[in-house]
């Protein structure tokens, strides 16, 4: 299927040889498939090997899309302001995430990654482009559809947050459910709390809380629902190494136990081993894939990156 706006493979999708065989020339694999639970594969030990996108590879021309991704965007792309002021934040974004996969994405500072995200989870419009979560065509749905679909299917881990001040740590986790009419489960409810360390909290205000316990209490909001896919926007950054990994093993926990797509963005080369790829952006453009990602490879692609 001819994808818009690029030449290479469909990042996320599978690549398809004129054999049909759905590898090409040098593609490696990742020995350590399926991923332990709860834990990047370089902790284990586990080889990982690495594919970059190379659009001068005639094999890599052929890309046969996921037939039910979990989200999917054609050609995205987002204009803030206009005229001689305008800033393009999106240059034509294709990408696909499967069900049940953990995707970091990275780039530099000002790349899109925040854009990307919200336009992805439906909290932002594309200024041109699609996008289609769980097979529903984000464009086609009212606001109140939309608002639905998100209070439903997703969650949404904020750079900056966004607790509300005057309800409790317990309040604010369990605010989603409230909203969309649920119950809580106790067990997933206590697990969550407990494994992102939030136990003796749970009364407490945001403003009572440290910048890394706040952003625990965002996370531990996004999956309460268990929705279908979760969106982080660097869930890790106010977190020390501890409490991150915690966290991390959390998300692939996630994606290994329930099932669930986790796509997170991350400066973090560490935080980006956890998932099973690493989709590259740089100014506003998706740049590269990386597969089975070490620490070690996804530093030395973003210092590739950062001297372009
Ligand atoms: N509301 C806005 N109005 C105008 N420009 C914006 C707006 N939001 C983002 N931008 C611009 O769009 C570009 C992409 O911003 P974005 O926040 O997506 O980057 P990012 O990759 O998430 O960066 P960071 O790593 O610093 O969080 C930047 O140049 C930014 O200044
Ligand atoms: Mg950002």
């Amino acid at each position: 299927m001819p994808i818009p706006g690029r030449s290479g493979p469909f990042p996320g999708g599978r690549t398809a040889r004129p054999d049909g065989s759905g590898r090409y020339a040098g593609e490696r694999i990742w020995l350590g498939w399926p991923p332990i639970r709860g834990r990047a594969a370089h902790e284990e030990g586990i080889p990982v090997f690495s594919r970059t996108a190379d659009s001068s590879d005639p094999e890599q021309t052929h890309s046969v899309s996921d037939p039910d991704p979990a989200v999917r965007l054609d050609g995205v792309t987002k204009v803030y302001g206009q005229g001689a002021g305008a800033v393009h934040a999106l240059r034509g974004v294709s990408m696909e995430f499967r069900r049940g996969g953990f995707t970091a994405v990275m780039g530099p500072s000002g790349s899109g990654k925040s854009t990307f995200l919200h336009c992805a989870a439906g909290l932002d419009r594309p200024t041109t482009g699609q996008v289609r979560l769980a097979g529903q065509d984000l464009a086609a749905l009212t606001p109140n559809e939309l608002t639905v679909l998100r209070r439903q299917r997703i969650g949404f881990v904020f750079q900056a947050f966004n607790l509300l001040p005057s309800l409790t740590v317990e309040q604010n986790i369990t605010l989603p459910l409230r909203l969309a009419g649920r119950r809580a489960d106790k067990a997933w409810l206590a697990e969550i709390v407990e494994r992102t360390g939030l136990g003796e909290r749970v009364r407490h205000l945001p403003t009572q809380l440290s910048g890394g316990q706040q952003q625990r209490v965002a996370i531990a909001r996004a999956l309460v629902t268990r929705p279908e896919v979760v969106f982080a926007d660097e869930p890790t950054g106010a977190l020390d190494s501890t409490t991150g990994t915690e966290v991390l093993r959390l998300l692939r926990h996630v994606v290994d136990g329930m099932g669930q797509t986790v796509i997170m963005v991350t400066h973090d080369p560490v935080a980006a081993s956890y998932a099973d790829q690493v989709y590259f952006l740089a100014d506003g453009a998706f740049a590269e894939v990386l597969d089975g990602p070490t620490p070690e490879r996804v530093a030395e692609r973003m210092t590739l990156l950062g001297r372009r």
